[in-house]
């Protein structure tokens, strides 16, 4: 235990320590103000785990620099791509309302930005509040491009939770000693799951449960009697996450940039692609203690996964003489156990939108459109004259939606659309429910496998939609966190094992569900969810399972301009990147 408290002691020295966020928020008018940044991606070193390697990052940094605007500022992020690989850039929870071009998905709203390139993300933040997030969104390099949007509210209106003291943001990551390219690289290739993450990260930073990590350990110095919001955003490419501060109780205020009903809690549930606010409260008095902030995930697929712990440190100012945090004992938290969907079902169930009249949940109540998707994992067969390391004897690992594992065009999906020039790029339609109905969740079928296409579903504007996620057991049943492009929806039911259309919407919550853009699909169950399709464009959806999205776990709704002028797609601005 000394030795571990020494090297404490050199995490609290290190410069990397804690990173508040300071409030040189600039003036803005109500209808807010436009605010430049410019991000080039360049090649730099970084050293974790005493590994070094040249990681791909925005200015630099890793993690990447952070956002802050106000609900109805404007953005312009000029992005210069520096390096060898294309890249493109996704504001994870932005609606990007009529600006479609500027969402990001390679492939899906633009083509990638190449060597060389310039590319402008030019969009504004409507009607949200909270955290978001950014990531690269073309193959792994997510993995080190990744930062928090910070949405303050407008000037002048205050949280609906009294003012912490301090704002500080907390993003979970995953790190590889090896280039995360190579991994998805060589697992595409054999057919086999990827090698696993070597840890996870606070701010970038696995902390000193891992080997060579002490010094680079996450430090949040906090002082007595204070409260502090905690802008939690879960960017690891792989799992969902478990998070918890000794001897601390936090309250969630808000999920996905919408305020929700508060709730207590000891340990948060993040899914990747999620983000959340939390009040911290601290101690009254110093408590003559340090105290750990840990995540590690929860796990229900079958396949390996990264079973450690990332740490952070949460420490006390001392007032008068300094005294060492050595000398201090030192508390851990209790997380759930890796599988602990029990957690997980009673976390989600909390999560209620606020519903008052200054932020009503504008629920669907009722419905145009039914679709029923299933989602989870099957096979492909192994190209010939190789051997492959997938599932069941020499196959290959592929992800569908409704069996259909989706194959990247090679032109951009959205440009397509604008142009009315779908031929050879995509197939309409998804069917609204799968074409072969089986027990989902029961005994799995023999055949695994799944077809290819490029399918979507076309939507008029203002289509009420409500589409069921149903996960499957066909390789085994697993949590799976969908994300959905351009929009929240309200998750107005969960459920095990097979959604029941006669039985099952009698329940559904239609007043106060919580309104999100990515949603863990229960193990073994179904989600029930609505949107209103009042934004044009084309929209991804994916499993936020890194992994699952490059086995083809992902699908687009293409939703059509409406006969008003404020109801279409904007132009394409001119910049915008050609395949
Ligand atoms: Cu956070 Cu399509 O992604």
């Amino acid at each position: 235990m000394a030795n571990f408290h020494k090297l404490l002691l050199i995490a609290f020295f290190s410069s990397i320590a804690c990173s508040m966020l300071s409030s040189n928020v600039v003036d803005a008018a109500d209808t807010g103000i436009t605010r430049h940044y410019k991000f080039d991606i360049k090649l730099q070193n970084v050293t974790r785990l005493c590994h070094t390697k040249s990681v791909v990052t925005v200015n630099g940094q890793f993690p990447g620099p952070r956002i802050v605007a106000r609900e109805g500022d404007r953005l312009v992020i000029k992005v210069v791509n520096h390096v060898q690989n294309n890249v493109t850039l996704h504001w994870h929870g932005i609606r990007q309302i009529r600006s479609g071009w500027a969402d990001g998905p390679a492939y899906i709203a633009q083509c990638p930005i190449q060597t060389g390139q310039t590319y402008v993300y030019n969009f504004t933040i409507v009607g949200q509040r909270g955290t978001l997030w950014w990531h690269a969104h073309i193959s792994w390099l997510r993995a080190t491009l990744y930062g928090p949007i910070i949405i303050l509210p407008k000037r002048g209106v205050p949280y609906p939770f009294a003012r912490p003291y301090k704002e500080v943001p907390l993003v979970f990551g995953e790190w590889w000693n090896a280039d995360p390219e190579a991994v998805i690289t060589q697992a595409l290739q054999t057919g086999g799951g990827p090698n696993v993450s070597d840890a996870y990260t606070i701010n970038g930073l696995p902390g000193p449960l891992y080997n060579c990590s002490a010094k680079d350990t996450f430090m949040m110095k906090v002082k007595p009697g204070k409260t502090y919001l905690l802008r939690l955003a879960n960017a690891a490419l792989n799992d969902e996450l478990f998070f918890s501060i000794a001897n601390h109780t936090l309250t969630t205020v808000e999920v996905d940039a919408v305020y929700v009903k508060p709730f207590e809690t000891d340990t948060i549930f993040l899914a990747p692609g999620q983000t959340t606010n939390v009040l911290l409260k601290t101690k009254p008095y110093q408590p003559d203690a340090t105290f750990l902030m840990m995540a590690r995930p929860y796990v229900t697929g079958k396949g390996t996964f990264d079973n450690t712990t990332v740490a952070g440190i949460l420490q006390y100012h001392h007032p008068k003489p300094p005294i060492s945090i050595k000398n201090l004992p030192l508390f851990k938290p209790v997380l759930p156990k890796l599988g602990d969907t029990t957690f997980v079902t009673n976390f989600s169930n909390k999560l209620r939108s606020l519903a008052n009249a200054q932020y009503p949940a504008n629920v669907p109540q009722h419905v145009d459109r039914h679709f029923f998707f299933t989602v989870g994992l099957g096979t492909k067969p192994c190209p010939k004259n190789r051997t492959c390391q997938g599932p069941n004897n020499n196959t290959m690992f592929a992800a569908s939606v409704s069996n259909v594992s989706f194959v990247m065009p090679t032109k951009a999906l959205l440009q397509t659309h604008y142009l009315q020039q779908p031929n050879g790029v995509y197939t309409t339609v998804l069917p609204s429910k799968p074409v072969i109905q089986f027990n989902y969740t029961g005994t799995p079928p023999n055949n695994t496998r799944v077809i290819d296409g490029t399918k979507v579903v076309v939507l008029p504007y203002n289509t009420s939609v409500e589409f069921v996620l149903q996960d499957t057991s066909i390789l085994g049943a697993e949590n799976h966190p969908l994300h959905l492009h351009g929009y929240n929806f309200f998750v107005v039911g969960q459920g095990f094992g097979n959604f029941d259309s006669k039985k099952d919407p009698a329940k559904f919550n239609l007043v106060d569900p919580v309104e999100r853009n990515t949603i863990g699909v229960p193990v073994g169950g179904w989600v029930a969810l609505r949107f209103l399709a009042d934004n044009p464009g084309v929209w991804f959806m994916h499993c936020h399972f890194e992994v699952h999205t490059s086995w083809g776990l992902k699908m687009a709704w293409v939703v059509n301009d409406g006969k008003l002028p404020n109801q279409k797609l904007l132009p394409p601005p001119s910049d915008l990147p050609k395949c």
